[in-house]
């Protein structure tokens, strides 16, 4: 009986022992945040930049607790900062870089090709932030889809201010789920630059697939009630065949629509309303008259189509197909027939 009491006694001491020294020695005690907290509660902690700046050091940890990282300790993030050595100014800066891909290792993989990682390096916080990161699908979150504007806009005021204002941001801003938002034409983490040939918004894609992913999907076109016209007739141009064949000089949508700024042809400011369409094509056709840019663009050889021009051009091409239907086929079975008598009289 004694025997086993002391057997359970040492285990209990042993267990104990190893405990106290893994929080002495190891990170153990400073994985507990509130260990962090004690000074980082403080809303006066601050220190100054190397340009004499105050910065604020205080963290809320009520934000934080919020946050999709709420279940993690600061050390999971600030691996460099261990113990509170950093707070005795001047004996140990404190590193405060943090990696993110530790945990979100695809995320950071893309993120390495990207032009913001090679050419910039601006960090993961930049769009997340770093204490009140939300999850994705809410609202409040720095990356949400109608947020953009914004996150972006820190960075590219211009382009921002641009899309705002155009077609596509004031649907956006309405929150319509059909209505692009700067990720959907340039991606998220692996953005390259435009010259790029796997950039998204390169040259050779935004008619293939840039704008046609909404301007050719049948169940959007239907929703908001606009045709896929536009893509199938760009195809059949003239415009549209020399791109599809390689030509680098032939206009694509942006050309004529611009770009961030894109509006519907009915506004005077659209580069495709009718005041500005001689100005529009003239970048690539300086000669270009009144009369040249005043023929429909979008127009396709339908007999059903919406106006009287394209009716025509419809009735001329399927009595063109007729003709040419009966012509070679005439031609077809009279050669055929000829040639059925001559192999008949051929024979023996
Ligand atoms: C004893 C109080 C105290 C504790 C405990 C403490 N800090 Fe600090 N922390 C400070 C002070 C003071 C500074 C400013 C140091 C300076 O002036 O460079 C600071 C700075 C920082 C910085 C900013 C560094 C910079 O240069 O901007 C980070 C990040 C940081 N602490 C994280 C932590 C983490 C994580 C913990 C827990 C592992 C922790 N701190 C624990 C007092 C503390
Ligand atoms: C999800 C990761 C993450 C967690 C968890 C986290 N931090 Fe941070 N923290 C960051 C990032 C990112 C920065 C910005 C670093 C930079 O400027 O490069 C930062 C910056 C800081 C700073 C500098 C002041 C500031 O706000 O920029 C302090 C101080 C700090 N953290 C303390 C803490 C403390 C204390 C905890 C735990 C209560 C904690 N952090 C938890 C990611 C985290
Ligand atoms: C240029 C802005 C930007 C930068 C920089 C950035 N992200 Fe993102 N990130 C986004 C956007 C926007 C989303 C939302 C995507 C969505 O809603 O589908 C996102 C989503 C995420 C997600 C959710 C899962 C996913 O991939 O969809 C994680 C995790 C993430 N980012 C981690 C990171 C990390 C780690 C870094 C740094 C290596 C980073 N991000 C840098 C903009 C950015
Ligand atoms: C210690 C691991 C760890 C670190 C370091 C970390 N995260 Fe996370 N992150 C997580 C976990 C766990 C989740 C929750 C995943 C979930 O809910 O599916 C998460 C969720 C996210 C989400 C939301 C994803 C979604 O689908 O809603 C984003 C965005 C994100 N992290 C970005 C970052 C950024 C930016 C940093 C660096 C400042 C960072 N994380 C550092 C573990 C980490
Ligand atoms: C409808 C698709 C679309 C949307 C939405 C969009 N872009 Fe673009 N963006 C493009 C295209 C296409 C180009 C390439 C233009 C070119 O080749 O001249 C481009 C180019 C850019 C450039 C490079 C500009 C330059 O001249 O160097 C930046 C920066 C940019 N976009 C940022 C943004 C931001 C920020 C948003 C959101 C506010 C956004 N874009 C929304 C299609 C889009
Ligand atoms: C912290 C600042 C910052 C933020 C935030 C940021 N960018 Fe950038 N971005 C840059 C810088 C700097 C460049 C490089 C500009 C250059 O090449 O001159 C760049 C380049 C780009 C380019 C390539 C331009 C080209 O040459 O074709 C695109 C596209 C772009 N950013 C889109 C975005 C989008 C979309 C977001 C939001 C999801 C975003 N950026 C957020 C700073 C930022
Ligand atoms: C994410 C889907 C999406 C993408 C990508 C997209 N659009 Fe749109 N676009 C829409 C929607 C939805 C509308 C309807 C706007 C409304 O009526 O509120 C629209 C409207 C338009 C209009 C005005 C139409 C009208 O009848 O008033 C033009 C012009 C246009 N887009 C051109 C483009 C061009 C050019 C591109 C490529 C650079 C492009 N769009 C990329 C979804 C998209
Ligand atoms: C050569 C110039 C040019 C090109 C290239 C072009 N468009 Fe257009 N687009 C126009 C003009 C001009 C209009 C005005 C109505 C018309 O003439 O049909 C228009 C009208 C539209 C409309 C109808 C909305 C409105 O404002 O009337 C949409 C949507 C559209 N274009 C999308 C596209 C898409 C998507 C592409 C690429 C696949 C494209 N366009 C290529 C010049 C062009
Ligand atoms: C980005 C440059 C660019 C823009 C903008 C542009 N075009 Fe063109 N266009 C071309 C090129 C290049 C060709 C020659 C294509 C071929 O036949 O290989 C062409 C050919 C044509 C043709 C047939 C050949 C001819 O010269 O008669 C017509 C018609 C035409 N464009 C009308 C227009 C109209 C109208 C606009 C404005 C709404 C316009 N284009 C805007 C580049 C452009």
């Amino acid at each position: 009986m004694m025997w086993k009491v002391r057997k359970i006694g040492a285990i209990v001491l042993g267990f104990l022992a190893l405990l106290f020294l893994y929080e002495v020695m190891g990170e153990g005690a400073w994985a507990d945040s509130s260990k962090c907290l004690t000074c980082h509660r403080d809303e006066n902690l601050s220190k100054k930049d190397k340009q004499g700046n105050k910065i604020s050091l205080f963290v809320s940890e009520a934000e934080l607790k919020k946050s999709v990282h709420g279940g993690i300790a600061c050390t999971d993030c600030h691996t460099r900062i261990l113990d509170d050595s950093h707070a005795k100014k001047g004996v140990k800066e404190a590193d405060r870089k943090v990696d993110c891909g530790t945990c979100h290792e695809r995320s950071e993989k893309l993120f390495k090709t990207s032009v913001h990682s090679i050419k910039v390096h601006i960090a993961c916080k930049e769009c997340h932030g770093s204490h009140s990161i939300k999850p994705l699908s809410d609202p409040k979150s720095t990356t949400f889809r109608t947020n953009l504007i914004q996150t972006c806009g820190a960075c590219h005021p211009e382009e921002s201010k641009q899309f705002a204002d155009s077609v596509h941001g004031v649907g956006l801003s309405r929150g319509r789920p059909n209505h692009p938002t700067c990720t959907t034409c340039h991606g998220t983490h692996g953005i390259k630059p435009r010259s790029d040939p796997e950039s998204a918004v390169h040259e050779r894609k935004i008619a293939i697939t840039t704008c046609p992913q909404c301007h050719a999907a049948e169940q959007i076109t239907r929703e908001y009630r606009f045709t896929t016209q536009p893509v199938k007739s760009y195809y059949d141009s003239f415009h549209g065949l020399s791109y599809r064949g390689g030509d680098t000089f032939s206009a694509n949508c942006a050309s004529c629509h611009g770009v961030h700024d894109i509006r519907p042809s009915s506004d005077p400011k659209s580069m495709v309303h009718k005041d500005n369409l001689q100005k529009t094509c003239g970048t690539c056709h300086p000669k270009a008259s009144v009369n040249f840019a005043r023929g429909k663009i979008h127009t396709l050889a339908d007999i059903k189509g919406v106006d009287i021009g394209e009716k025509v051009v419809g009735w001329i091409r399927i009595i063109y197909i007729i003709l040419i239907v009966t012509v070679i086929g005439g031609m077809t079975f009279f050669n055929f027939t000829d040639w059925l008598r001559k192999t008949i009289d051929r024979r023996p």
